[in-house]
């Protein structure tokens, strides 16, 4: 059943970080959602410091966003549902790298070369790479909406801990459209996918994601 619900982002055990978006989710998507490990406080202190890091590897987030839902249209042509719902995102990531891009150009900063993305080579390597389709299939789609929901918690963190003012309001508008993105990716996999399969997958992937964080060091020039 789809229905307009609240939910929180963060499970409550978050150490009272939660916040609360509507939109449109799965009952059962509601109950598997949640990351298990909060990003550490002194991460928005450092991006601060280095807000221009933060924004170059924010403009080649989002411009990996849109270029991995291409990709993914383009294997999965044959699903209708993926593919109608995937093309407006490919339209809406590309329109926050230009965002993105815009506030490099106000500050006479430029795009600069991509960056290695530890955190996602990290998540990559949990991906299964072979054995079923479906499998396979269902990685791909929970390996983004857990990309996704974890931009949403950096942004969130900088869009409450930032002092600028119109930062703090340019990064909320960021986490509201993840938040979205991230329910979306689970929806698609319910969609095709067994929800018992989803839910057991995901579950993994948070863990997974857990040990990731907890490996990678602090650093505020990076979005992840
Ligand atoms: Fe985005
Ligand atoms: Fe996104």
């Amino acid at each position: 059943m789809v229905f307009y619900a609240v939910f929180s982002l963060i499970s409550t055990d978050f150490q009272g970080l939660t916040y609360i978006c509507h939109m449109e989710i799965s009952q059962d998507t509601r109950n598997i959602l949640g990351l298990k490990l909060p990003t550490d406080p002194r991460w928005v202190n450092l991006a601060e410091k280095s807000l221009e890091e933060i924004l170059t590897d924010h403009a080649w987030c989002e411009q990996k966003a849109a270029t991995t839902c291409i990709s993914l249209i383009q294997r999965y042509s044959d699903k209708e549902k993926l593919v109608a719902e995937l093309s407006p995102i490919v339209t809406e990531e590309w329109g926050h790298f230009r965002l993105v891009l815009a506030e490099l150009e106000k500050r006479n900063l430029k795009l600069g070369n991509q960056r290695k993305d530890e955190y996602v080579n990290a998540l990559l390597e949990f991906q299964q790479k072979g054995g079923d389709y479906e499998g396979r299939f269902l990685d791909q789609l929970l390996t983004m909406a857990l990309i996704e929901a974890r931009s949403c918690e950096r942004f969130k963190r900088l869009s409450e801990g930032l002092n600028d003012e119109y930062m703090k309001k340019f990064y909320r508008r960021f986490m509201e459209s993840e938040a979205g993105h991230y329910t979306l990716f689970i929806e698609l996999a319910e969609t095709y996918i067994d929800k018992v399969k989803v839910r057991l997958r995901w579950s993994q992937w948070l863990k997974h994601e857990t040990s990731v964080i907890k490996k990678l060091k602090v650093r505020g020039d990076r979005i992840h």
